[in-house]
């Protein structure tokens, strides 16, 4: 299993340029399903998981081909509906084909995710918002099974905002019969960029952006041809690297709008930002200032930003207070960071963070992708050597990671 060797203490600067963003690229990918054709997705990050999601369009039948960052799928010969437990276990974004399946082909038959690292991570909504529409919906061997499903618009409330539910009934929505309305949608960007993907390939969608979401179905597609935003999580995690290390770091190729809350927290922990239409300059202070974060759904502060926002308040000028209410188990790294001196006291989904002058260079172990971000960017800053374990979490959601990295002036290295 690779490992990274970090020796950290170096402020870090230059420029960096962003990646597509990979939870705006998958379900893009499973829109493929919905319409026959040969799809064009630009700006595809080359990451495990987009890699997987791409093994889950072949075993369907799809014909799939990366050149660079362009990303090639031609679904006009699909010949299967199951995406199999082997695929999905691995990545829980799989559950995406589900409604494309169901809409096109009217059957599906894909593994139902299991838990996760943190937690249960439901795809109730998933189901119900499915059956709503009419789909028969069976749990068979670990497998959710759908058949003859002639899906009807429905009006669906969500009593939870979810990223992966919003998609996948938009998805569905947009071949079906009638109207259907969804309320209490998730905004993130992701979600609304699928959206507006569908839109252009002829599906009637009103009120992206909003709360509130009017599909009217249509009958057929034209196939994809799109570029993926920007990763806002990758590039918020860089500006917090330039907040850890007092470094300056341009960020290139940004939506400074998709992570605007974690800019202003930045700000707050003493940042200076220069914004732009589509970079941001963020230089870090000698010290942060400590915080209270609470994470949010869109536009407040990610979840996909915690653990990297309780490793820059790990060095902070006092005590900062760190809530997760989205995921309330997804404290991982805590631990780990302990074992570099960091002094956090977890009281069930709040962090209370103590700051410390330095961190110190340990073996800590990576436990998902984002806590792995949050594992580096303290290796980064600690004073001697770091090597960080089991970093293929890493290499699910950040292009390039170390690459990057070192061309800012990191000493990292992967040993293999
Ligand atoms: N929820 C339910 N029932 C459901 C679905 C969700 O109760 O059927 C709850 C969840 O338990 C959670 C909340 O709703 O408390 C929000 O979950 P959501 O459905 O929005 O999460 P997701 O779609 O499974 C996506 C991202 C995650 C990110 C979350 C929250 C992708 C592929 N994944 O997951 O990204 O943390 O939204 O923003 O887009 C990551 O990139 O590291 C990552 C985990």
């Amino acid at each position: 299993m690779d490992k990274l060797l970090v020796r950290g203490g170096k402020p870090l600067h230059g420029t960096v340029r962003i990646s597509g963003s990979k939870n705006a690229a998958l379900p893009v990918m499973a829109a493929t399903l919905l319409t026959p054709g040969v799809h064009r997705l630009r700006n595809v990050p080359r990451l495990r998981d987009t890699q997987t999601f791409a093994r889950v369009l072949e075993l369907l039948g799809a014909k799939v081909s990366f050149d660079s960052n362009l990303l090639t799928v031609d679904t006009r010969e699909v010949n299967s509906v199951e995406a199999p437990y082997e695929l999905v276990k691995t990545m829980r974004a799989s559950i995406y084909v589900l409604g494309p399946l169901l809409a096109r082909f009217g059957r599906a038959k894909v593994s139902l995710p299991g838990g996760c690292a943190w937690g249960p991570r439901p795809v109730n909504l998933h189901l119900t918002g499915l059956q709503a529409m009419g789909a028969v919906l069976e749990i068979e061997h670990g497998y959710i099974v759908g058949r003859d499903a002639r899906l009807k618009g429905a009006t669906i409330g969500f009593d939870v905002v979810s990223v992966g539910a919003t998609a996948q009934l938009m998805m569905a929505a947009v071949l079906a019969e009638g109207t259907t309305v969804l309320e209490n949608v998730a905004l993130e960007p992701d979600v609304t960029v699928l959206g507006e993907v569908l839109v252009g390939c002829g599906a009637r969608i009103e009120g992206l952006g909003s709360r509130r979401l009017t599909i009217h179905g249509v009958t057929s597609l034209r196939p994809i041809d799109t570029a993926i935003i920007p990763d806002r999580i990758e590039a918020a995690t860089f500006a917090a690297v330039a907040a850890m290390t007092g470094g300056t770091i341009r960020l290139e190729n940004v939506m400074p709008d998709h992570f605007e809350a974690a800019l202003r927290k930045l700000e707050e922990s003493g940042c200076a930002l220069q914004r732009a239409a589509d970079s941001v300059t963020v230089s870090g202070p000698a010290r942060p200032r400590p915080l209270n974060v609470v994470t949010q759904p869109f536009p407040g502060f990610p979840t996909d930003m915690q653990a990297q926002m309780i490793a820059v308040c790990a060095v902070a000028d006092g005590t900062s207070v760190v809530e997760d209410t989205i995921y309330l188990d997804r404290f991982t790294h805590v631990p780990e960071l302990a074992r570099m001196g960091a002094q956090i006291e977890l009281k069930g989904n709040v962090a209370v963070v103590k700051g410390v002058d330095r961190l110190a260079g340990a073996q800590v172990m990576a436990t998902d992708l984002r806590a792995s971000a949050c594992l580096v960017m303290a290796a980064l800053a600690a004073r001697g050597e770091t090597l960080v374990d089991r970093i293929y979490h890493l290499d699910r959601g950040y292009e390039s990671l170390e690459q990057k990295l070192a061309a800012l002036g990191a000493d990292i290295q992967r040993i293999h």
